[in-house]
């Protein structure tokens, strides 16, 4: 029986598609699928391609789950992330063939308009992963949005619309999101865009993230594990476009360990970690990463534990580094940014 649903965590950067689908085929990916209906109907008619769609809200998996089962196919998967996430970390330029993206969540309002999915920033991304003459399919029913969304096409270097227009206003033949039925029943205007990427090389701007070796410092320190713990204030640093925030520290009730929580944040992913400071046989301090949560060892996470490394040997004037394997000094007058 197929397994229809891929689990972020166990996906490589980037994936191999032609293995998690076990045969090479042309990748088409919908984004924001809700209730998976068009999502089953397009891995139906398009039994010649891999079809993924991204959702991320858990309700939205199940009901996809539940289409793509009661389709009948075997070439549909889902996958709890977010678009961005999935774009830049899962795939490898050029290997997306199609992307629709069917009534993207409008945020309507004035000041929230910088949080639509569509913008400038997302096109490159898509244009980054996108396939020279691969297709990009938008719907929406919002006027500005349509209008920002076209005025957004028409200014990027990567991508022509197959039509004479921006969009056009008539889809016949396609199947009906739940949106775009709700729209339709309201007399709204829904606008349909399909532009293609052309062949204009993307800008290298979407590295695919880097997994680390397990960041961790040794440190010698007189202070006791509860005198670190008496002295610990909320850190933050911030290097390059990585940010992390280490606002808590919590004593375990085993006597040789304290947890720090860690916020990282570093495009396109952001996490919550535990950062522990371990008092080893020998006397030394141990920083390093909790395996609690299955945390990325990212370069925001060696940012993390040389942010409270620094903060440890800013306590005591002894204190002194045995070993690390971070690519920032632990000097903590240094400025490493
Ligand atoms: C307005 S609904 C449209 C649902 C469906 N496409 C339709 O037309 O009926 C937008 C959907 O996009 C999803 N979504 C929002 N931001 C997303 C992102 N960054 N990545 C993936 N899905 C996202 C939401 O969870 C929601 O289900």
């Amino acid at each position: 029986m197929t397994n229809f649903e891929l689990y972020a965590r166990e996906l490589a950067w980037p994936v191999d598609w032609t293995a998690v689908y076990h045969r090479p085929a042309p990748l088409l990916l919908e984004i924001g699928f809700g209730g998976g209906h068009f999502l089953a109907g397009l891995a139906q008619q398009r039994s010649e391609a891999n079809v993924l769609g991204v959702e991320i809200t858990r309700p939205s998996i199940r009901r996809g789950l539940k289409k793509l089962q009661a389709a009948g196919v075997t070439n549909g998967r889902v996958l709890q992330a977010s678009a961005e996430y999935l774009l830049w970390a899962c795939c490898a330029p050029g290997v997306v063939r199609e992307v629709f993206i069917n009534f993207p969540d409008p945020w309507p309002k004035g000041k929230q308009t910088h949080r639509r999915l569509i913008n400038p920033r997302f096109l490159a991304l898509l244009a980054a992963r996108l396939s020279a003459g691969g297709l990009l399919h938008i719907a929406t029913d919002v006027a500005d949005y349509a209008q920002a969304i076209a005025a957004d096409l028409v200014q990027s270097p990567y991508f022509e619309s197959l039509f004479e227009t921006p969009f056009v206003t008539q889809a016949d033949g396609r199947v009906r999101t739940k949106y775009e039925q709700l729209a339709l029943v309201a007399g709204s205007t829904c606008h349909y865009f399909t532009w293609q990427r052309n062949a204009v090389p993307a800008a290298d701007e979407f590295p695919i993230p880097q997994e680390t070796p397990m960041p961790h410092a040794i440190l010698y320190s007189p202070l006791s594990l509860l005198e670190i713990a008496n002295r610990f204030t909320p850190l933050h640093d911030t290097a390059a476009d990585i940010h992390v925030r280490l606002p808590m520290l919590f004593k375990s009730q085993q006597e040789h360990l304290l947890l720090v929580e860690a916020y990282i944040n570093e495009e396109p992913i952001s996490q919550r970690v535990g950062l522990l400071i371990k008092r080893r046989a020998d006397g030394h301090y141990l920083i390093g990463l909790s395996e609690m949560g299955f945390p990325w060892p990212t370069p925001g996470v060696q940012l993390a534990i040389a942010c409270l490394a620094r903060w440890l040997i800013s306590l005591a004037a002894d204190t002194a580094v045995r070993h690390h394997n971070l690519p920032y000094s632990l000097d903590p007058k240094t400025d490493h940014r």
